[in-house]
């Protein structure tokens, strides 16, 4: 895999995750109510995804609401305000407008006055590349806390006429907070990121950016919606996932056996199931909620953080790889000792 930038636990202060959450709407859409709508069925969308139900925001409910939301419940673990928070990341490809980033909606509604807030996209691997800038920033001394937001609202940019995708796709937003690891109390030993430009027409929104304006005079729906190659994205997704994988793992000094819990992407069972094998790691090891969710892009990884760490799935000295992939291509990594 070329292009991927690996930092293992340098000279900085270690940083370790104090609090997590999650928001999903209320909404459940399931796999019956999609035969509705395409050509499709229950069996076909469970045998070849996993996905047995996803969520969907309501009308008037944005992305940046779910963010909020999800963040709320991190700070409370944190033990922290919204005022009392420095920096604010939200990875999404879903924003609430062009302009001005999700992340200023998110201050507002977190009353987090003193905060830089600014958006990443990095597609499904958002998250991930949030956790690296903000491990950094907070390692560095740069800034005191971090909170960081994979928050999407994938059902306003879907054509739930293609059932190639819209099958695929659901709402909702997770949540970390960063703080330094003052007594070694859990750290982030590593990350692997990575970016593959040359394959960005496997899976865009191909309208709504400069390169092609969607004019309310003369739309052209189709434009605003995911595009996808689904074929072409699988392969490269298990690859570049288990490439990743061994990079953090190996950046941070460990091997697969090492590895308490998997939490990945949360895209297709049978990447999962494919990234498992590859890795030798027990099935038991892994962390799975898309049959709820379904592919939450940005949100996906740190819904299943949230919901694994509530669960009680992470036991204190335990290393946890977290894992993504999506549309750039990118590619993310981590290893987390809780
Ligand atoms: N219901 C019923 N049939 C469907 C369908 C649906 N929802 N979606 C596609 N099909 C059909 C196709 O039209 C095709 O029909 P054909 O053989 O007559 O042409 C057939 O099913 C097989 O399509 P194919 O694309 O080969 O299926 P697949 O086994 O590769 O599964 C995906 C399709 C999309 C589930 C799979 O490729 C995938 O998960 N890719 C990665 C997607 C992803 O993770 N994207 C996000 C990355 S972060």
């Amino acid at each position: 895999m070329k292009n991927s930038a690996v930092s293992p636990d340098q000279k900085m202060i270690p940083v370790r995750i104090a609090g997590t959450g999650s928001y999903l709407p209320e909404r459940i859409m399931t796999n019956q109510e999609l035969e509705d709508l395409v050509d499709t069925s229950d069996d076909w969308i469970t045998s070849r995804t996993g996905i047995r139900e996803r969520r969907i925001a309501a009308e008037g409910e944005h992305t940046s609401h779910l963010a909020a939301k999800a963040a709320e419940k991190a700070l409370e673990q944190a033990g922290l305000d919204g005022a009392d928070v420095h920096l604010i990341i939200v990875a999404t490809i879903t924003p609430d407008t062009l302009t001005p980033a999700t992340a200023c909606y998110v201050q507002q509604h977190l009353g987090s006055q003193r905060a830089v807030a600014f958006d990443v996209s990095a597609a499904c691997s958002g998250f991930l590349y949030a956790l690296e800038l903000a491990r950094t920033s907070v390692g560095s001394g740069a800034f005191r806390n971090a909170l960081i937001i994979g928050a999407e609202k994938l059902s306003a940019f879907v054509d739930w006429n293609d059932r190639n995708t819209c099958v695929l796709f659901g709402d909702g937003a997770g949540a970390a907070v960063l703080l330094p690891s003052e007594n070694g109390d859990g750290k982030i030993l590593s990350c692997a990121l990575g970016t593959d430009g040359a394959q960005a027409e496997l899976l865009n929104i191909p309208g709504g950016g400069s390169a092609c304006p969607l004019k309310v005079d003369a739309p052209n729906e189709k434009l605003a919606y995911l595009a996808m190659q689904g074929r072409e994205v699988f392969k490269h997704a298990v690859n570049a996932m288990k490439t990743a994988s061994i990079d953090a793992i190996e950046a941070a000094g460990l091997t697969a056996s090492d590895i308490k819990l998997l939490i990945p992407h949360q895209a297709n069972l049978r990447i999962i199931d494919a990234i498992v094998e590859r890795l030798e790691i027990d099935r038991e090891d892994v962390f799975i909620n898309l049959d709820k969710y379904g592919n939450t892009s940005a949100a996906a990884v740190a819904i299943a953080l949230d919901e694994a760490n509530r669960q009680g799935r992470m036991e204190k000295g335990d290393k946890v790889l977290l894992v993504a992939f999506g549309a750039g291509l990118t590619w993310a990594s981590a290893i987390i000792e809780w």
